[in-house]
Formats: C-alpha cells, structure tokens, sequence
C-alpha cells in the first residue's frame, strides 16, 4: 500500500504588518475588542502588486530546500486559494511556471479555509493512484484584496500568506514505516453557503466582490462540525485526544481554537496557536501554523499531528498525520 509522507515544509508572509492599532485608524474598532473577541494582534498584508502566486512560490521554493529536492523531482501540484492571481488559469499552473517546470501536472481546488485539507487529500488520492511521486501541497492566499475595508465585522478578520508541503509517496509496511498520512475526512454542505461567501464572481456579477459574513451563524456551527470531523478521525484510526503529540487547527478565531480542544479533551499544551500573529489566512493557515511549529522544534519526526479546518461553502475536514 501507498502512503503520503510530508518531506519538506516552507511558508510565505508578506512583509507588512497590520496591527490593531493600525486597524483603529481604518474602521470604528479597538485592539481590545479584536482580542478579546478574536485572539489576533496582528497580520500580514500583501505589498501593492504582490499576488498570491509570490507567496505560493516562495512558500514552493522553502518547502523544496527544507526536502532536499528541485521542482524536477515533482510532478504534481495542487494548490488551495480562494484569491487566484486571475480567474484562470490556474494559480498553480502560474506557480509551475514560476518554479521552472514544464513536466507533471498542476491545478487550484478551492474549499475557501478548508483548502488546505481539500488540496492534500486530492493529491494523496493521485499519489495513492500511482498518478505522480511527488506532490507540491499549497494553501496560499490575499484574502486582503476581497476584504471590505469599511466593514468592521471582516476586514480585522484576516491576514494574507502561504503554506506549503512536499507530499512524497513510499510503500507504507505497517510494521516498519507507519508514517504519512493516516486518514482524511472532508465534508460540505451547500446549504450554508451564504453565511460566508464573497458578493461577486465573473458568472454572476462579472466582478471580484468582497467577502460577507454573518460571524455569529459561523462561529455557532464551526465548533460542532470540527469536533464530529475530528471524532471521525479519531473512530477511523483508533487514536484520541490523549495519543495526539498536536493539535493544529485552521486559525479562524482563538476562542473556535479553544472551544473545540476543550470539547475533544485536547490539552491545552498540545494545540499550536498562531492566529495572534496572522489572523484567518484561510487555506495557508494550516500550513503556515505547522511551517511555525516544525521550525520551533515542537513537531518532530514520528509525531502525531491532527488538523482540522471548517470554512465557507460550509466545507470542513480533518487529517491525521504520522510526521
Ligand atoms: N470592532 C468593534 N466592534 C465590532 C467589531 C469590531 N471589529 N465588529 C463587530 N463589532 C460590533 C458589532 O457591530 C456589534 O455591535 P452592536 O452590538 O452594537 O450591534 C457587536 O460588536 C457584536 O457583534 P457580533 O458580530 O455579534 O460579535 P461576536 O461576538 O459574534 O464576534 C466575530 C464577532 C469575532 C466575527 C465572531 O462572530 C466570530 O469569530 N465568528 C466566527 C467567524 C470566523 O471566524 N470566520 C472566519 C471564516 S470561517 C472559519 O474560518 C471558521
């Protein structure tokens, strides 16, 4: 049997920090209410003219260093945004360019802040299936360009950035190599499709719009369907929240973080919390939170690391991974 091993890691951010403080002087707002209701102190915002496709590739280019391996050794990549550079082609094709590769194949999924999890599971499915060897897996996003910086209710929300992983297929043995990736689980449900969405689009409004939210609605479903997704994860693999090394969830929202460990009986100790410092990235939260826990030697090899993500669509999943 095939299985999935993260090989490499690497992330993007864009130079610029938005504080709160900073924030005051664009809506009626406050650090202390963005804190308390939130967890975030501040995010990174794209320069003028930096696109999603930079932080992708500079993210690409880290996570290939960090396996030891050039964009010749891959031939599959899948990228998660919600904020393509254009509406196509895709962004990973741009990517591909960019990186120098004309072999393999690359295309966008969008799952909006459950990308990330869409993405490495599609390309698990296409490693498993003998399709490529080596996947680039990668959440990127400018969620700031779909923000309506009028709107205090969203724009001090979210933060722009990019995450991503060398996905490797091996010949799992259970008894010797029980590492990689060891279950997915995926949902949506289109019904709550407009409590999270963005008012515009080429079919409908021949426009980019700007994302709405009704947080209240998200906040109450987020909580219950990561915990399920998760419980899912837990059944299919026979571990739990006391066999987990780490807990790295979609970075939303603190209080969505710590409502749902405490729910799952996660110690406190094992959840990686990076939403302080780059608010909702969207799909490159998870790999950026995992890039900051790897770097600061928390995740090691051999490590149990669950993920989760909920976001628009309503799309949510969860994975296990063996590091
Ligand atoms: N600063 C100051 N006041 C604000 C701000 C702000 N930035 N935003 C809203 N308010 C005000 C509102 O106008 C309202 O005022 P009113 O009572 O006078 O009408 C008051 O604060 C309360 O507003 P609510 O929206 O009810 O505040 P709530 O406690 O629900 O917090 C929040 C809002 C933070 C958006 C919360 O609902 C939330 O976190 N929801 C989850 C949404 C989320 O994380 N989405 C990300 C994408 S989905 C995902 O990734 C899971």
């Amino acid at each position: 049997m095939k299985r999935s091993l993260i090989a490499g890691i690497g992330s993007a951010l864009p130079e610029k920090v938005l504080t709160n403080r900073d924030l005051e002087s664009i809506v009626d707002t406050s650090d202390e209410w963005i804190v308390q209701r939130t967890g975030i102190s501040e995010r990174h915002i794209a320069a003028e003219g930096e696109t999603t496709s930079d932080l992708a590739l500079a993210a690409a280019e880290k996570a290939l260093a960090d396996a030891g391996l050039t964009s010749s050794d891959i031939d599959l990549i899948v990228l998660a945004t919600a904020t393509p550079d254009q509406t196509f082609p895709a962004t990973a094709c741009t990517v591909q360019d960019r990186l120098g590769m004309h072999h393999g194949y690359a295309f966008d999924v969008q799952a909006v802040c459950s990308g990330f999890l869409f993405a490495l599971t599609t390309a698990d499915a296409h490693l498993k299936a003998g399709s490529a060897k080596r996947a680039l897996v990668i959440g990127a996003e400018t969620f700031s360009r779909i923000l309506d910086w009028s709107d205090r209710g969203t724009c001090v929300l979210f933060g722009d950035g990019a995450g991503a992983v060398v996905l490797e297929a091996h010949d799992a043995d259970e008894e010797t190599s029980p590492r990689g990736l060891l279950t997915a689980h995926l949902r949506s449900d289109g019904h709550f499709r407009d409590k999270l969405f963005v008012d515009g689009g080429p079919s409908s409004t021949r426009t980019v719009g700007h994302l709405r939210m009704e947080g209240r609605e998200v906040f109450k479903h987020a909580v219950a369907t990561i915990t399920d997704v998760i419980t899912d994860a837990f059944e299919a693999t026979g571990e739990s929240a006391e066999t987990i090394d780490w807990f790295v969830p979609h970075q939303a929202n603190r209080r969505i973080i710590d409502a749902s460990a405490k729910r799952l009986g996660i110690a406190e100790e094992k959840v990686v919390v990076t939403v302080q410092h780059h608010g909702n990235t969207s799909a490159a939260s998870i790999p950026l939170a995992l890039d900051v826990a790897v770097r600061d030697g928390r995740i090691k090899k051999g490590d149990l690391v669950l993920l989760e993500a909920m976001g628009g669509g309503f799309t949510w999943g969860s994975a296990l991974i063996r590091w």
